[in-house]
């Protein structure tokens, strides 16, 4: 079924490569911002490369109101505010975070989140949204090559099942991800966590390096 699918923040790198491969998977796509006319331009520049697409934007709350799934792809330090500012819009939503709480200190940091994750974070701020945590580990810059398979897995945090079964979907139409149920919304700061050290590897290896669990054939 295709949905309706925001992305808050959506102009940064993640958002943009999320936003491409959503809207190559037939889902129609709007672009948020705090500036609907940043939105907007981020929008067309990426569909002029993906003419059938259905890729628009608007600010970050016209985005939102016309969305069944939000995913929030803000910096950790916009995290709250941003979440705080929208609650309204988001009830009765299904959000998908894929923030990470890092800082950038002679390398990338954890930073000390009191929920627990930024996820946590999220379902706390939004008590009448159902949260589910996902997209942390994927790199922008693979998502936004339309050309190359991400070659990774999707893992998917949440306690609503049916939340995260219409995400697991939505990643598995990302060519080359599979998506995992990596458990309930308390272990997403193992997820976010990755992506720490992934950064680290990336600069070490000049790569854009993604995770893959191994020994699933099985259980799956
Ligand atoms: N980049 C990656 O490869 C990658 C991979 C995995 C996960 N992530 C996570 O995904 C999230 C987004 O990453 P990104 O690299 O796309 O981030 P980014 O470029 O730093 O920020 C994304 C967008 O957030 C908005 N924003 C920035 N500061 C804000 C503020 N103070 N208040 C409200 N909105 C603000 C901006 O949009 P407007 O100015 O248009 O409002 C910006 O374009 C981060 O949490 C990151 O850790 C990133």
């Amino acid at each position: 079924m295709p949905h309706t699918i925001a992305l808050v923040g959506g102009t940064g790198p993640e958002g943009r490569g999320l936003a491409l491969r959503f809207a190559m998977a037939g889902h129609r796509v709007i672009i948020g911002s705090r500036q609907a006319d940043r939105g907007a331009s981020v929008a067309a520049e990426l569909a002029a490369s993906l003419p059938s697409a259905d890729l628009t934007g608007a600010s970050n709350e016209a985005a939102v109101a016309e969305a069944d799934v939000v995913v929030v792809v803000v910096p950790y330090e916009a995290h709250r505010p941003t979440l705080e500012g929208l609650r309204d819009e988001l009830n009765g939503k299904l959000v998908v975070d894929g923030v990470v709480p890092v800082r950038f200190e002679r390398g990338p940091r954890p930073v000390d989140v009191p929920a627990g994750s930024a996820t946590e974070e999220a379902a706390e701020i939004l008590p009448d949204s159902t949260v589910v945590g996902a997209f942390h580990n994927l790199a922008a810059d693979v998502l936004l090559d339309p050309d190359r398979a991400v070659d990774a897995d999707v893992l998917i945090t949440g306690n609503d099942a049916e939340a995260k079964a219409t995400v697991s979907r939505l990643a598995e139409q990302i060519s080359g991800a599979r998506a995992v149920d990596a458990g309930p919304l308390r272990f997403s700061r193992f997820v976010e966590g990755l992506t720490i050290l992934l950064i680290g590897i990336n600069g070490r290896y000049r790569a854009h390096s993604s995770v893959r669990i191994s020994g699933l054939e099985v259980a799956r």
